[in-house]
Order: structure tokens, then C-alpha cells, then sequence
């Protein structure tokens, strides 16, 4: 049975002497989940998932309210796998009252300016936050997070590197549904229909990666940004190719290293995914 621990006291008298691996999460666990806690069981580490809905990395009220929580559901999942504690904390934990923290505005710029950061203001600021606190109190040497949230993924980067955090983090490919589309706590709420519809997301991405060698990309992005434009059940928040370690917008396919995120809500639901688009990324 793995432990369900709330408290950060005894988490931290269970972590004593462990090698950790961590895997924060929001909970609505699924199979890209699953594959960050199988790759830190692999590595023979004593496992460790959070399940925190965060409330500071929010930036819409109505996204917060309706974020899935399965709790039995995630702990019957986690149980398969090779867990060894879900730290399920409340808020009084992450955020006692007494608590000064670091306020992470524009810390990262320009990583945090730009897409993500720039559609979604103060969502880094509010991962930053929780990360930063979660790391603080269960101390891992490694800590899993997956390429769907790709930004997210290069701001934990820097997070560590900024304070000098001896964690390794390690990024995962994302996990996809047979369609493509990129699994999602927040795909749950969509219909079949939308789900099958979503997979515009990941056939824009294929599409930039097919493109690349022979287009420009603003060819690319206007081809995607007409596609998106046709269902109005679509909104398009951002389709654009970035340098993957400055996110900055990149203006001719000559560069080596590029990557495709997008950004679109369909009906009520924003979804995110990112694709590599060169084959010369490291
Ligand atoms: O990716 C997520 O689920 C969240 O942003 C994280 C990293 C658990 C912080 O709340």
C-alpha cells in the first residue's frame, strides 16, 4: 500500500536518508503521470508524487474551480505504479500564514514573457511559487516533469539554477493518445467529439515539423492560424516557433534548433502542446 501522507513533518521524518525522485502534480493523474513516477522507480529512487491543486498559478477563477479532482482515483493509479508516498497537502502547508517567499514577477525574462507567460500573466510567477516551496519541503535529489508543458518545464530550469537547487529535473516526452492528441488533466472536460476535434493541435504541430525544411515560418503559421480560424469552436491563443532556450519568436527556418507551441481553447476548454520541429535539436 503506498502512504497517503498530508503533513509536511512527517513527510519529511519518512525522507530521511532517502534518494528521492519527485513528481509534482495537480492530481487528474493520467498516463504522462505515470510515466514520470515509472522513470523515477526505474532509476531506483523512492518515489514521491504531491497532489496540490495550486491555487497562485491561476489566472482564470472559472479554470480553478472546474480543474478535475479525483483523489481515490489518482491513489488506485499511484498503487500500480512504483509510488512509494503521495504527499497531499493542504494549503496551510504549502502556504502558512507566517510564509515569506520570494515573488518570482519577471524573474525569468524573457523565457516568462511570451507565450505561456504572456497569455496566462502571473501563471509562472504562481509555478514558480509552489515549485520552489515544493522542492523546499520534500528535498528531492530528482524531480520529473513532463515536455507538455514545455515552458513550464525550461522556468523550473531556471528556477533551480537561480537558487542554485542541487535537483536534477528531468523532462519526459509527452504521452499521446492513439489520435495524437497530448494527454491533459483537463481533456476530461471535453466531449468524444472535442476530443477528436482537439487533435488540430497535434496535426498543426506535424504539420510545422513536415514544413519546415521547405517553408518559411509565417507560411507555416499563417497555413495553421487559417485552419484554426475555420471552426468557430476554436480560438487560437498562439501558434508560434521559438528558439528553445530563449522562446524567442524565431523568423527563418535556416535556424538549427526550433520548436512549435500553440495555445488554443476549444469550446470552454484552453489546451496546450509543443512538438520539436528540427531534427537538430538537442
Ligand atoms: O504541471 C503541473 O501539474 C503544475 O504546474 C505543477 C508543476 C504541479 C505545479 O503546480
Amino acid at each position: 500500500m503506498v502512504q497517503v501522507i498530508k503533513k509536511n513533518n512527517q513527510l519529511q521524518d519518512v525522507l530521511i536518508d532517502k534518494r528521492v525522485g519527485f513528481v509534482p502534480t495537480m492530481g487528474a493523474l493520467h498516463e504522462g503521470h505515470m510515466s514520470l513516477v515509472e522513470e523515477s522507480a526505474k532509476r531506483g529512487l523512492f518515489t514521491v508524487v504531491s497532489i496540490f491543486v495550486n491555487p497562485t498559478q491561476f489566472n482564470n477563477k472559472e479554470d480553478f474551480e472546474l480543474y478535475p479532482t479525483h483523489l481515490e482515483r489518482d491513489v488506485a493509479m499511484l498503487e500500480k505504479t512504483g509510488c512509494d508516498i503521495i504527499y497531499t497537502p493542504q494549503k496551510d502547508q504549502i502556504y502558512p500564514e507566517d510564509l515569506v517567499m520570494e515573488v518570482y514577477d519577471h524573474e525569468f525574462y524573457p523565457v516568462d514573457s511570451v507565450l505561456e507567460g504572456k497569455h496566462r500573466p502571473g501563471h509562472f510567477k504562481g509555478v514558480a511559487q509552489v515549485v520552489h516551496r515544493l522542492f523546499e519541503i520534500v528535498k528531492p535529489q530528482y524531480a520529473f516533469f513532463g515536455e507538455k508543458d514545455y515552458q513550464q518545464l525550461a522556468i523550473i530550469r531556471l528556477l533551480c539554477k537561480k537558487l542554485s537547487l542541487p535537483i536534477e529535473i528531468i523532462g519526459m516526452p509527452t504521452i499521446r493518445e492513439k489520435n495524437g492528441l497530448a494527454m491533459s488533466s483537463r481533456n476530461e472536460r471535453l466531449s468524444e467529439a472535442q476530443k477528436e476535434k482537439a487533435t488540430l493541435l497535434y496535426k498543426s504541430l506535424c504539420y510545422a515539423a513536415e514544413s519546415f525544411a521547405t517553408k518559411q515560418p509565417q507560411e507555416i503559421k499563417d497555413s495553421i492560424e487559417k485552419h484554426f480560424s475555420s471552426d468557430d469552436e476554436w480560438e487560437l491563443e498562439y501558434f508560434e516557433m521559438v528558439n528553445p532556450d530563449t522562446f524567442e519568436t524565431i523568423d527563418s527556418n535556416a535556424t538549427k534548433h526550433a520548436r512549435a507551441l500553440v495555445a488554443a481553447t476549444l469550446g470552454k476548454v484552453r489546451l496546450i502542446d509543443n512538438m520539436k520541429v528540427t531534427s537538430h535539436e538537442v
